[in-house]
């Protein structure tokens, strides 16, 4: 049997960039994969949507992907492949609470597991499951012919991204969703110029609208988008005495440490999207740093709690912080600022004036609390947001910060000024 400092279970976001830290601070690593590396977000998520969102055509997008994909993989396996790092190939599953192995293969064992197993599409309970026309997003990406009539369930991040993209390849495109806002967690203002957006390019959109059956659908492709569920199946947790919450996730601390694990000798993590908290690829990859650091004894400033968040839709939105909503909701004081694209030179000059950026602050303090925003590249100016928050600027140092004319970055700017 193997002895290691770290096994890894997973080479997603989660998993490798916790594999690379590692091996960079001196640890000897093990990681398991039992598909292609780069997880969810490289093979079938993130990198696919946007190589579709960024292509004129379904054919033009078949092509890239092609390309884009395999190109990151192996930039992926690149990382992998530093000396202290050990890739093996194989669905992991536990033996006891420091030792694990591949299906059929050797046993490692550490006092340090990591893990990154990330999640799967949740089917919700409706009659026709069995329906030859449903796929998930994985199925969506996999079709060689564009549909005609595409139906999606769920007006969350990934129903709202395909919609997108595929009404822009010219499929007849509908989304039903049960909500009466697309985007829960988005500031529903913002949500809702976005979906009048996409309705006026031609999505239909059917809100408050509960699917019972898929046959009563009239569509050549139905998406299921209604949300995604911890991925720990085949695991053996019953082997570490794990309990999953009633969601499916791996309940873990502020350092990603599984709760039902701290008495044991070994210390046990949980990251990403196995444990339910943020299911987002850049908070799996700072999950890592967290709970890398935790094994070493080092601390770190990382501030999870102002984590930003873009829908790449065309155009996209994106947020950091609170919404209008959720500090009216929590009875929070607070001052909102409005930016409006078509009052941007750049924007006009992009021919991308549809947008709105809205700025939440502390009334006393002048603390900024949130960012939400919907417009052409959206996420940079939600990110810009996220470095003044984390750094608990306020309103009138945003005042005094130089931004470059022309940009989409003085949308920030004017914000502050009104
Ligand atoms: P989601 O939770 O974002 O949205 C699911 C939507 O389905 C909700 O609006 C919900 O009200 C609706 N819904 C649920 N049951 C329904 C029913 N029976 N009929 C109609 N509508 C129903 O989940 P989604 O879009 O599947 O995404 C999964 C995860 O992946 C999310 O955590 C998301 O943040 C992440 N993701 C992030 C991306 C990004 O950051 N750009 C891209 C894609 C996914």
């Amino acid at each position: 049997m193997t002895q290691t400092d770290l096994i890894i279970i997973g080479a997603g976001p989660g998993g490798y960039r916790a594999a690379e830290y590692a091996a960079k601070q001196g640890l000897k690593v093990v990681i398991f994969e039992g598909a292609e590396v780069g997880g969810t977000c490289l093979n079938v998520g993130c990198i696919p949507t946007k190589t579709y969102v960024h292509s004129a055509s379904f054919a033009e997008a078949r092509e890239r992907l092609g390309q884009v994909v395999p190109q990151l993989r192996q930039g992926v396996e690149g990382i992998l492949s530093n000396p202290n790092i050990t890739l093996i190939r194989g669905k992991a599953q536990f033996v006891d609470a420091q030792t694990v192995g591949s299906v059929g293969g050797d046993s490692v064992t550490a006092k340090n597991i990591i893990i990154a197993t990330g999640s799967e599409t949740k089917m919700i309970p409706v009659q026709g499951l069995d329906d030859p026309r449903l796929v998930d997003s994985t199925g969506l990406l996999s079709l060689e012919t564009l549909p005609n009539r595409l139906c999606i369930i769920g007006a969350g991040v990934i129903g709202m991204e395909f919609a997108s993209a595929f009404q822009r390849f010219g499929s007849e495109v509908t989304v039903i969703e049960f909500l009466k806002e697309c985007l829960p967690a988005l500031d529903s203002d913002i949500a809702k110029r976005l979906r009048k957006t996409l309705e006026k390019k031609g999505i239909t959109f059917k809100m408050k609208t509960a699917v019972q059956n898929l046959s009563a659908i009239d569509a050549d492709i139905i998406l299921m988008a209604t949300g995604r569920k911890p991925r720990t199946k085949g695991l053996n947790l019953e082997a570490l005495g794990v309990t999953l919450a009633p969601n499916g996730a791996i309940s873990v601390d502020e350092n990603y440490q599984i709760e039902d694990c701290k008495s044991s000798n070994s210390k046990c993590y949980a990251i990403g999207d196995v444990n339910g908290k943020q299911m987002l690829a850049h908070a799996a990859e700072m999950q890592a740093i967290r709970a890398v650091n935790h094994i070493l004894g080092k601390t770190d400033n990382i501030r999870f709690d102002i984590m930003p968040a873009a829908i790449f839709t065309i155009p996209e939105a994106a947020c950091v912080g609170a919404s209008e909503d959720m500090l009216k909701e929590q009875g929070v004081p607070y001052e909102c600022r409005k930016a409006f694209y078509r009052a941007n030179g750049k924007a006009l000059a992009m021919n991308e004036s549809e947008g709105l950026l809205k700025l939440f602050s502390e009334p006393d303090s002048g603390k900024i609390l949130g960012c939400h925003v919907f417009g052409a590249h959206s996420a940079d100016l939600a990110q810009e947001a996220s470095v003044l928050m984390c750094l608990g600027a306020t309103i009138e140092q945003l005042r005094d910060m130089v931004h470059i004319h022309p940009t989409l970055s003085e949308l920030l700017f004017a914000a502050a000024e009104t």
